[in-house]
This record gives structure tokens, C-alpha cells and sequence, in this order.
């Protein structure tokens, strides 16, 4: 996906954000970390509520099958993926992509060519 893919990606009623909580990619307390502020954030700006124009989903999940580089997540139905995320970075993660729908191009998942 190139940045003229991001740039044409819609804002969606719902979104759900999986972050993986296996434990082979990095411990899984730094997934729960990641995944309780993330949460946190949803819940402060109502977003989990039915109510909301955009509403977020978040929780623990299984294997992304990116299992390097830290916590990984993948932002649905949008289909990008982030990887090595860190609390901070998952809170710019939810004000830029899930709330100005402007995904974060240098956080995103590269695989190797
Ligand atoms: S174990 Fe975390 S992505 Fe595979």
C-alpha cells in the first residue's frame, strides 16, 4: 500500500484494532500495556460508545503473523498493520489514524522485499 493508498482511505463507523497478545513477537505484558492505554483513550473520548459517529473496538488478540519487532497491531477494516508500538506511539496511532483517519506511514509494518 503507497501513501496515495492511505490517502484515500475513508473514515469507517467502526474500526477494531487487534493487538497480539501471543507472546512470541515480544512479552505479553507489553501487549497488555499497549492494549489497557490504547483502551484507556477509547474510553476517555467515548469512543466505545454506541452513540459515538466513530466508534473503536480494541482488545488482545492472537498471532499476526508478524511476529518481530515488538507489539503489533493491525487497525480494521483499514488492513494496516504497525509494528514495534510502544504506548506513546500507540497514542499518536489513535489521535492521527483512528481519529483523523490519517494512518502513520513510518509506524506501519514493512516487510522485507
Ligand atoms: S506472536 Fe505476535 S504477531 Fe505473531
Amino acid at each position: 500500500m503507497s501513501n496515495n493508498d492511505i490517502a484515500s482511505i475513508s473514515p469507517n463507523r467502526v474500526r477494531r484494532v487487534y493487538i497480539c497478545g501471543n507472546g512470541k513477537c515480544i512479552h505479553r505484558s507489553a501487549a497488555e500495556s499497549v492494549f489497557n492505554h490504547l483502551l484507556g483513550l477509547i474510553r476517555t473520548h467515548q469512543m466505545d460508545n454506541f452513540e459515538a459517529p466513530y466508534r473503536v473496538k480494541c482488545q488482545l488478540a492472537g498471532c499476526l503473523d508478524i511476529c518481530t519487532n515488538g507489539v503489533t497491531l493491525v487497525v480494521q477494516p483499514d488492513s494496516i498493520y504497525y509494528w514495534n508500538i510502544d504506548e506513546e506511539k500507540a497514542e499518536k496511532i489513535f489521535f492521527q489514524h483512528l481519529i483523523n483517519n490519517q494512518p502513520i506511514e513510518e509506524f506501519r509494518y514493512q516487510p522485507n522485499p
